[in-house]
């Protein structure tokens, strides 16, 4: 079993939650299709030595405080135009938003406790502090998305929360050795373990979600969507780890 498989196994046996079989084989081929990058040791290599500098790390975690604000905003986005409730979509991906928006709030008291020697201007500081969307300020949209687009999210959100997790697990130790403030170290390892947690729960009910779709017919669908996003998701990784590098996107996307 490949290691992304081992991930979510690992989570639901720690959650006591029934594995999601047919969604893991449908991963694991996808992953050896693939092959994407952050699976592979030259990867945590890189990401060791790229966070090795402190204040490069730090701004790190800026941006994943913004990210998590903006995940947050495409889904309150999606659920304005979410067609009908049939997969109880509009609770589950309010849910998710809602976690999202306090991992932000994470990162930021990261950012403030782990790295507080670092400082950044505070006029960004503010916009970070308040850029994530309320929840209540969904607008129901009178263009609803298709079906296929909400296959396309679900697994493109699996997918993304899969590479987000393993992002973790590779934080968590850095994380901690950068943390010089020893009254904070315990608290270090609980938001970690915390976001850790929540990202796997992520990639759980969109895996359970997969398996219902799956079970409805969207089997091929699934598969092509799964190459999609791994490749894109792992584009998207070389070039955050190796900038300097080209990493093409061919015209003929699948
Ligand atoms: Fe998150
Ligand atoms: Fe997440």
């Amino acid at each position: 079993m490949s290691i992304l498989c081992d991930l979510v196994v690992h989570w639901c046996t720690i959650n006591n939650k029934k594995i999601p079989c047919s969604y893991l084989t449908m991963l694991e081929s996808a992953s050896e299709r693939i092959a994407p990058s952050f699976v592979t040791f030259e990867y945590g290599e890189r990401f060791r030595e790229i966070t090795s500098n402190r204040q490069h790390f730090a701004i790190q975690q800026i941006n994943s405080a913004v990210e998590e604000a903006s995940g947050a905003e495409r889904l309150i986005h999606l659920i304005g135009e979410l067609p009908q409730n049939e997969l109880g979509l509009e609770m589950k991906f309010r849910k998710h938003a809602k976690e999202e928006i306090f991992h932000h709030s994470l990162f930021v008291e990261l950012f403030d406790n782990v790295f507080f020697d670092i400082k950044i201007d505070e006029e960004l500081r503010d916009q970070v502090v308040n850029c994530p969307p309320n929840l209540e300020a969904v607008t129901h949209s009178n263009i609803k998305v298709t079906q296929n687009r909400i296959l396309e999210e679900i697994v493109q959100i699996n997918i993304g929360e899969i590479r987000n997790l393993v992002q973790l697990k590779l934080s968590k130790p850095v994380v901690i050795a950068h943390c010089w403030d020893e009254s904070y170290l315990h608290r270090c390892d609980e938001v970690m373990d915390r976001l850790i947690h929540d990202e796997g729960g992520h990639i759980y009910y969109t895996a359970i979600l997969i398996e219902r779709l799956i079970d409805a017919g969207f089997q091929n669908d699934i598969v092509a969507l799964m190459d999609e996003a791994f490749y894109l998701f792992d584009i998207e990784a070389k070039r955050f780890m190796w900038p300097m590098e080209e990493h093409y996107m061919p015209n003929n996307t699948m």
